[in-house]
Formats: structure tokens, sequence, C-alpha cells
């Protein structure tokens, strides 16, 4: 009869030595999350130190030497860009040295997509880097925290990874951080690269590529982190049925110095806050047109006339991406046709 702890001591389908060296960054999330005591519902994610994740992983070890270390211990819901640019930092020293072949980073999932396409567009490096989380928290039953980090550090040490950019590995699909969006409150199949599918699969340590990311990121990145301390101020505003200009006009009075519109349908938005909108953007303000949809492209000047009122269309970016190109973009210009060949190129 086979035992559990005979599967477990097989180490699935890589049960060699593992010689790669990979290392991994954690910031909390809640994949170091703990349950509510005597299985109550609710949890408080960011409690275990990642030392306690990587023990918990059943012959991790056997696929290669892992060392870890705590940049931050927090749910993704705080991350910032404080924190995006320490961990930014962080990576970019690791990717350089010689001992690492490859680096996981643990985050919360509620921002993964976020800080994922971010470090994907200031880190040169062809080493993978791939982001781990979970849905349950560590101590809840059938946590999905253990599987995706052995399966995320077979992604990251496997030999097609190399050159692919940020991935996110969760519940064995692969993804582009670029295209990768949250979709579900709370199931395990949460990830979705809603507009291409995957970048590939990973089963018990099995990996199976699909298609590279054809959009440009990494190395063909112009963007960098060097010399920043902070990111120029973006705010998000959604749009709906009956939307009132004003926060627009609170947003642009409080200094940011772009918008993204969470438009509905096809970026689009009420006349007024068109109309406001368009005052911001001959402000100086640069105004990106998004969409609240799960999916599709916002299309230049198809329903709202861009090239007239001085706007930028997103292109595949939901409104969070979005907000991250358009960070990055404005430390290196506020020329609107200069962003909007940005949004199509990244
Ligand atoms: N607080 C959320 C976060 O850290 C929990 C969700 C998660 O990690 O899956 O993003």
């Amino acid at each position: 009869m086979v035992t559990l702890a005979a599967l477990l001591a097989a180490g699935g389908a890589s049960a060699a030595p593992g010689t790669s060296r990979v290392t991994v960054l954690a910031t909390g999330g809640t994949i170091a999350g703990a349950q509510a005591p005597e299985g109550g519902y609710g949890y408080k994610s960011g409690s275990f130190d990642i030392k306690d994740l990587i023990a918990a992983v059943p012959n991790l070890d056997k696929l290669a030497t892992i060392s870890g270390e705590q940049v931050v211990n927090i749910g993704s819901q705080d991350m910032n860009d404080e924190v995006w640019l320490k961990l930014a930092r962080r990576l970019a020293e690791v990717v350089k040295s010689p001992g690492t072949d490859a680096v996981i980073i643990t985050h919360g999932t509620d921002t993964m997509e976020e800080t994922g396409y971010f470090l994907d567009l200031v880190t040169k490096t062809e080493k993978p880097i791939v982001m781990v989380g979970s849905m349950r928290p560590a101590t809840a039953i059938s946590a999905d925290g253990p599987s995706n980090l052995y399966n995320g550090v077979a992604t990251a040490i496997s030999p097609g990874a190399r050159g692919r950019g940020v991935m996110v590995v969760l519940n064995d699909q692969i993804d582009y951080a670029r295209n990768v969006v949250k979709t579900n409150t709370s199931d395990v199949q949460t990830f979705h690269s809603v507009n291409r599918g995957p970048a590939g699969v990973a089963n018990t340590g099995v990996v199976t590529w699909f298609a590279p990311l054809d959009k440009k990121h990494g190395m063909t990145s112009e963007f960098g982190i060097d010399g920043l301390t902070r990111l120029p101020r973006v705010d998000i505003i959604y749009a709906h049925a009956g939307m009132n200009p004003d926060l627009i006009d609170a947003a642009v009075k409080l200094g940011a110095k772009g918008l993204v519109i969470a438009g509905v349908g096809d970026g689009n938005m009420t006349a007024p806050a068109l109309e406001r909108v368009t005052a911001a953007a001959k402000a100086g303000v640069v105004v990106v047109r998004s969409s609240r949809l799960g999916s599709g492209i916002v299309y230049r000047n198809n329903e709202v006339d861009d090239d007239k009122l001085g706007l930028v269309a997103s292109d595949e970016l939901n409104p969070a991406k979005s907000r991250v190109l358009l960070m990055l973009a404005l430390t290196r210009t506020s020329d609107v046709a200069k962003i909007q060949k940005m949004f199509d190129e990244y």
C-alpha cells in the first residue's frame, strides 16, 4: 500500500536533489496567514515568517537550495510605493548575485497583479522571477500555499522560465504578471490572464510552457527605479451611471499628476466627467481611460475622441495596471503622445 509519507518522500514528479539556488523574498499575505482559532471564519494575513513557510513544504529542498528573507510582512492591501521601491531594490541586488538562479516572491493575492507588473517593468534580468501567494491561510484545511510554493519553485527553476519576466503561480497555473488579474474574492482559481490566457501550467512540479510575452518588459523596458524615492501620484476614479465629476476635480486639486478612469464599457464616462477630465488634461494632468470591466480592450478614438480631448486609451490594461504604468511613465515624460505609445507597447 502506498502511504502518504511515502508519497511525500517521493517528492512528486521532480525528486532529483536540487542544485538550483532560489532566493525567496517574502512580503506576507494569506500564504503567511493564520486562520482564526477553532476553524472559525477569517484569518490574519502576514502572520508567519518565510522560514516557517519553506519548512512546511515537503521536498522543496529536493527541487532547489532555498534561502529566504523577509522584506516586509503585510497584507497586500497595504502594499504601497515605498514597499514597491524597497522590494524592487532588493530584487535588483538579488538577481545580480551569482549565488541566485531564480527568485520567488511571496505576496498577498489582492495586489499581486500590481506589484508583479511594477517589478516586471523595472527589473532588468533574464533570471526567472515568480510570485506565489495563496487563497487559503497556512493553517487552513487544504491550504493551497504549500503546493503553490512547490509549483512556484518548479516554475522558477524550469529551463523555459528564463527571459519570461515576472510570473505568478497559483493553483497549478502560470501567468505573466503583466496579464494576470485577480477575478474572484475567494476561489483558489482566482487568477486569470483574461485577454490572453496563461503562460503555462505547473502540475506537481512538472512545467509546461505556452507562448512567451510579446510586450515590452524586463530587459526591453525603458523604466527603472534609480534615483526614485517616490512615485508620481496617480488616482483611479470609478465611473458609473450618474457619475459626478467632483472626484476628478478633487484628485487634481490634491496634486494628482495622473488620473485613471475605470470607465464604463470601452472606457466611457458621463458627459460632465468627460468635460472635467478634458480640462484636467489641458492643465497638464495625464488622463488614461481604462475600463471597469473584467476584460477587453479600450480602443483609442473609438467612442471618445482621444486625439481631440488629449486623453490616453489604456488598451489592454485594467485600471490598477494602468496606474502602475502611468506612474512609471510620468517619471519619464508627461507628453500624452509618448505615454499613449507606452500603453500600446507595454
Ligand atoms: N489581505 C489579502 C492580501 O494579503 C489577503 C488575500 C491573499 O493574500 O490572498 O492580499
